[in-house]
């Protein structure tokens, strides 16, 4: 890894399977900038544990994660993978930013509101989220932090809260610019709505034949015959289509929809031809790598190691600054 790169950090919470939603609105830019960038991919696991708190179940998603980095073409050699609780001193830095942070300041964070909004339970760890994902990032110096457009404030955050430290303690924090991307598109779920593991309307990244066909056929449509116009705009079959179907196949199939002449039980069929072939490499790749937990588990500790070095570096640097450490 080249020293003159950018720096990049993104990360993942382990809390179920990857749905071809997360692969294209998030998980697939890693792989494609990690040329580009001086690369850390982790798993967010600290984050996790605000909603998950099941020893077993946690284990399992932690490892799951791990795999899924793997199968999707992270190379250990260009990114840097690991485990966000081997880093404590992410933590460490999220107690001193609590001490800079208003209540007020928090309660205006969307994921706090939603749960609010919702009359969910939420622990102290829910509303320090921000901060703790504000640590995940400052704490490496970081130039780019590429994620989906739901996190946009919560890098606002970890903007704001490297800039107030600066103000109170001096420059000592590289403040990181969002990378999201403008042209990923929110991917459909199966019932038109946003793809998400809270609607169930997903299609997994990493599903069986047998799962993508379940998928597509319960897609519902309505009740136009095969010979009958439709209006692909419509359709959510034809909308999964746009992200699966290649040109000039799209095309042609847009005109086929316009003009009358196929139904609805072809199109499915096709999108699941097509998701197959997208979906099979990556799934066959991932039961390879998931047969080698002790590699797996090797490249979260070399991971750690080298995260972790570099953010002790850094918290030296900020014990000093803010007066915790004697000489
Ligand atoms: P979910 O809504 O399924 O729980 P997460 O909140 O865990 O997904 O999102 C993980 C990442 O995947 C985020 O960066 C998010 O922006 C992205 N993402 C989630 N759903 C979609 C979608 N349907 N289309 C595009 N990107 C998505
Ligand atoms: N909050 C992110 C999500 O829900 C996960 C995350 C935690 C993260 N810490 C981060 C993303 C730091 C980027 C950088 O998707």
């Amino acid at each position: 890894m080249t020293k003159n790169k950018k720096t990049l950090i993104s990360g993942v919470k382990p809390t179920g399977r990857p749905h071809v939603g997360n692969y294209l609105g998030a998980m697939k830019q890693f792989v494609d900038l990690q040329d580009d960038y001086q690369s850390s991919i982790f798993i967010a696991d600290l984050h996790a544990l605000t909603s998950v708190q099941n020893k077993k179940e946690l284990e399992e998603r932690i490892f799951e994660l791990a795999v899924d980095y793997l199968a999707i073409g992270l190379d250990p050699k260009k990114t840097i993978l690991f485990k966000q609780s081997d880093v404590p001193q992410v933590a460490e830095l999220a107690w001193i930013f609590n001490c800079i942070t208003t209540m007020p300041y928090l309660m205006r964070a969307h994921a706090f509101k939603d749960a609010e909004a919702k009359s969910k339970e939420i622990n102290v760890g829910l509303f320090d989220y921000p901060i703790l994902m504000a640590a995940d990032i400052l704490i490496h110096d970081i130039d780019v932090v590429p994620v989906g457009l739901d996190q946009k404030q919560h890098l606002e955050i970890a903007k704001d809260t490297g800039e107030k430290f600066n103000r109170i303690f001096g420059e000592t924090f590289r403040l990181p610019e969002p990378y999201i991307l403008e042209e990923v598109k929110t991917v459909p779920g199966t019932d038109g709505q946003k793809m998400s593991k809270s609607y169930k309307n997903t299609i997994e990244l990493f599903a069986s034949d047998e799962e993508i066909k379940k998928a597509v056929m319960g897609i519902p449509t309505d009740s136009k015959g095969v010979d009958e116009a439709k209006n692909p705009e419509e359709d959510k079959v034809f909308s999964l289509h746009t992200f699966f179907t290649k040109e000039p196949e799209l095309s042609d199939l847009r005109k086929r929809y316009e003009k009358g002449g196929i139904g609805y039980k072809e199109s499915k069929e096709l999108l699941i031809k097509n998701l197959s072939e997208f979906i099979a490499p990556m799934r066959e790749k991932r039961e390879k790598i998931a047969k080698d937990r002790a590699y797996v588990l090797s490249i979260l500790e070399e991971g750690g190691k080298v995260i972790r070095a570099q953010a002790e570096k850094k918290m030296e640097e900020v014990r000093e600054k803010v007066g915790l450490k004697l000489k």
